[in-house]
């Protein structure tokens, strides 16, 4: 298949938008990361989406939609606490996940009855999702187990002769993937993948927000877990990470003593001085260092790098999304120093 590369342009995201109505899939861009998008209701082209990302069956897709007010099209039930939020978040980085109608397909769902509800801020994938008149099912648009896609050029490395087209709207302003909550109860909602949306911004409308032990923690086989994604291996590129809880010069010690020539570095910006070579930095702050991971564990990969030595990021705030990825490309190897 040939994957065409279309532009922020109207008559180009017309194109896209007939693709996917015709059940293509389509590479579009979200403020989060970039989206492999198919009609959600279309249960071959959900096939689709599973098989180009390698993905397995049982991992539900987000359902992303115009506006929030058409959730109920697809939803059997909407907690009055989830019509808050989005009256506060969307269009924002922030999915729900509601009790499902027949409309979602099973395959759409991982076989699972609850759908996850997002309504993205991103102008191209909102004018896509208005043009094609569809629900769009779109996971991160990377190759599964590797990290997601910030721009264009990462999701045709990935997905080049797999999907029909990739729609180019710039770099992902966000980087890391949305906030992914479930509800206990009416007052209670729980954080099943953090993300830009934090729980103190989901403080600000619920009374309780309770972080699920999985974004931390290892599952161990067999465990059962709320959200099938804390399953799987994610975000690792080929590289091995070793995530150190460590000062910059603490860190810079302890890879003098470990190095060689493809051992890498990731840093802090403002760390480089302490490492004298192969090292990269990906921000100073938790918002830049989730709009740049990403992309720096792809860097890593073009580089060769064998090995690399992570600066863990903070975990407050934003800095739990940036935490949470890479405890997970690490393989929760962390090295406190
Ligand atoms: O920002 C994002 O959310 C991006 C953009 C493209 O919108 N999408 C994305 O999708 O990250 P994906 O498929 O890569 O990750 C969705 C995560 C998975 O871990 C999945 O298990 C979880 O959300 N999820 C989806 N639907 C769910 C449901 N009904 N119940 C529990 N977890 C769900
Ligand atoms: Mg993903």
């Amino acid at each position: 298949m040939n994957t065409v590369l279309l532009k922020n342009n109207e008559e180009d995201l017309i194109k896209a938008s007939d693709m996917i109505r015709s059940g293509q899939i389509v590479g579009i861009p979200t403020e989060t990361v970039y989206g492999l998008g198919a009609d959600a209701s279309n249960e071959n082209a959900v096939r689709g989406i599973f098989s180009a990302k390698g993905r397995p069956a049982d991992n539900p897709l987000i359902v992303h939609l115009a506006d929030f007010s058409h959730a109920s099209e697809y939803t059997s039930y909407i907690p009055e606490i989830a019509e808050k939020l989005a009256e506060k978040f969307c269009p924002g980085p922030l999915t729900m996940v509601l009790p499902k109608n027949e409309k979602i397909p099973m395959v759409t769902s991982g076989g699972l009855d609850t759908v996850g509800i997002r309504v993205p801020s991103h102008p191209v994938m909102h004018r896509i999702i208005e043009l094609s008149g569809c629900p769009i099912a779109a996971p991160s648009a990377n190759t599964s187990g590797y990290p997601s896609p910030t721009s264009a050029s990462h999701v045709m490395n990935d997905m080049n002769g797999k999907i029909s087209a990739v729609v180019d709207g710039g770099d992902s302003k966000y980087g890391v993937e949305s906030t992914v909550i479930s509800f206990d109860n009416e007052n209670t909602a729980r954080i099943l993948r953090p993300g830009c949306i934090t729980r103190e911004m989901l403080l600000e409308v619920c009374e309780n927000v309770i972080i699920d032990r999985a974004i931390l923690n290892e599952v161990s086989a067999g465990e059962k877990v709320s959200s099938p994604g804390m399953k799987y291996k994610h975000y690792s590129p080929k590289a091995d990470i070793i995530m150190a809880e460590a000062s910059a010069e603490k860190l810079a010690e302890y890879v003098k003593l470990h190095d060689g020539e493809n051992v890498y570095s990731l840093v802090y910006t403002g760390d480089e001085k302490y490492f004298p070579h192969r090292c990269l930095s990906y921000g100073a702050d938790s918002v830049q260092q989730a709009h740049m991971l990403f992309a720096k564990l792809r860097e890593l990969d073009e580089s060769g790098a064998e090995k690399v030595y992570v600066r863990a990021p903070s975990a407050e705030g934003v800095g739990l999304a940036v935490y949470n990825r890479l405890i997970r490309a690490a393989g929760f190897e962390v090295i406190k120093l």
